[in-house]
C-alpha cells in the first residue's frame, strides 16, 4: 500500500510508520516538525516537511496514497485553552485540507481522535454513545474534525474511520509536554528528581500501550467506517500508576504533591468492546509490560 502518515515524526505516528514499513508499505510522512523530530522518522520513509493547513494537497499529489493515517494535530490541552483559534486552525481546518486531498485521490482516512477529551467525566467505561462533554477546546476541535470526517463519508461514501484513543504511553513520548504522565514520571526518576502528583492522585485514566494503539490503527484501514474507542477498559489511578512506574524503574522515591489543576478530569476510561467486535482488536500488553518497555527506552537514552 502507499500510505501518508500525517504527524509521522511524532510519538504515535512514528510507531505507525515503523509498522507500515515492516509490512512493506510505501510510506510518506507529512509533518511540519513543530513537535516531532526528523530522528523519529525511520530510513525507508519519505519525509515531507510540510504543514497540513497549506500543503496536504501537494503531498497527496506526489504520494497518491491509498490510505492516510491522520495523526498531525495540535495535541496540547493547555495550548488549546490559551490559543483556541490556533488549536482549531490545525485540528479543524488542517483536517479539512487532509480530507479534501483524500477526496481527490480516493484515499481512505484513519483519524486519531481522543476518548478522554471528548467524553469528559466518566462514571465507568464510556462507550462510543457516551454523552460528549469536552472540557477544553482540544476536545471540541477533535470532535469537530470527527464530524467532518463522518460527513465526508456520508457525502462521498468514503468509509473513513475515527479512533478515540485512551491515554497512550510508550517509547518516544515527549516527557517535556503537559501530557504523557508516564514519560514525565520516568524522566524525573531517571534524572534523580522527584515526580510531582497534582491533587490527591486518585484521578484515573485508561493507559494504553502505543504498540497496541498502532495495531488498532492499522486494522482500522480495513474497517467499513465509523467511530471506535481504543482503550483497555481498565482505570488506573495516578497513585497506582506511580507505584507501578517505580517498580518498572526499580527505584523508590516519595513523590511531591501539588494543588489539583483546574479543569482536570477525575475519571476517564473507555469501553473498547466495539473495536473487539468490529476490528478483532484487543490490547495485548499489560500496563506493567508496557511500563517495562517504556523504562527500557527512557533509561537507554
Ligand atoms: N498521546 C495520547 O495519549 C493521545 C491520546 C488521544 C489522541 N491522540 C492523538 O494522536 C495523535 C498523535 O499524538 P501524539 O501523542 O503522537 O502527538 P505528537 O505531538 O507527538 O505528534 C503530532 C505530530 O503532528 C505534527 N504536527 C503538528 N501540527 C502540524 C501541522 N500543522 N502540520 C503538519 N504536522 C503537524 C507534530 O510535529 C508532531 O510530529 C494526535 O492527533 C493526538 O490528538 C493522542
Amino acid at each position: 500500500m502507499r500510505a501518508v502518515v500525517t504527524g509521522g515524526a511524532g510519538f504515535i505516528g512514528s510507531h505507525v510508520v515503523d509498522a507500515l514499513l515492516a509490512r512493506g508499505d510505501e510510506v510518506h510522512v507529512l509533518d511540519d516538525l513543530s513537535k516531532g523530530t526528523r530522528a523519529n522518522v525511520p530510513e525507508g520513509a519519505q519525509l515531507h516537511e510540510a504543514d497540513i493547513r497549506g500543503d496536504a494537497g501537494g503531498v497527496f499529489d506526489t504520494a497518491r496514497p491509498e490510505v492516510c493515517f491522520h495523526l498531525a494535530a495540535q495535541a496540547d490541552v493547555r495550548v488549546s485553552v490559551e490559543r483556541p483559534d490556533f488549536d482549531a486552525e490545525v485540528n479543524v481546518l488542517g483536517t479539512l485540507q487532509v480530507l479534501e486531498a483524500a477526496q481527490r485521490h480516493g484515499t481512505k482516512v484513519v483519524f486519531s481522535s481522543t476518548g478522554g477529551a471528548i467524553y469528559g467525566e466518566c462514571d465507568g467505561p464510556a462507550d462510543e454513545d457516551h454523552p460528549r462533554n469536552p472540557l477544553a477546546p482540544y476536545g471540541v476541535s477533535k470532535l469537530a474534525a470527527e464530524e467532518y470526517i463522518s460527513a465526508y463519508s456520508r457525502l462521498h461514501g468514503s468509509e473513513h474511520v475515527s479512533l478515540r484513543y485512551g491515554n497512550v504511553f510508550g517509547p518516544r513520548q515527549d516527557p517535556h509536554g503537559e501530557a504523557g504522565v508516564v514519560a514525565i514520571f520516568m524522566k524525573r526518576l531517571h534524572e534523580g528528581g522527584t515526580p510531582r502528583i497534582f491533587g490527591d492522585g486518585t484521578q484515573t485514566r485508561d493507559y494504553v500501550y502505543v504498540g497496541d494503539v498502532v495495531a488498532a490503527t492499522l486494522a482500522a484501514a480495513g474497517h467499513q467506517g465509523g467511530v471506535l474507542n481504543v482503550g483497555t477498559g481498565v482505570e488506573t489511578s495516578v497513585l497506582d500508576l506511580y507505584a507501578r512506574v517505580q517498580r518498572a524503574a526499580g527505584l523508590e522515591r516519595e513523590p511531591q504533591f501539588a494543588d489539583a489543576r483546574a479543569g482536570e478530569l477525575q475519571r476517564s476510561v473507555l469501553d473498547a468492546s466495539r473495536a473487539l467486535r468490529e476490528l478483532g482488536w484487543a490490547p495485548q500488553r499489560s500496563l506493567d509490560e508496557g511500563l517495562a518497555a517504556t523504562w527500557a527506552w527512557i533509561s537507554s537514552r
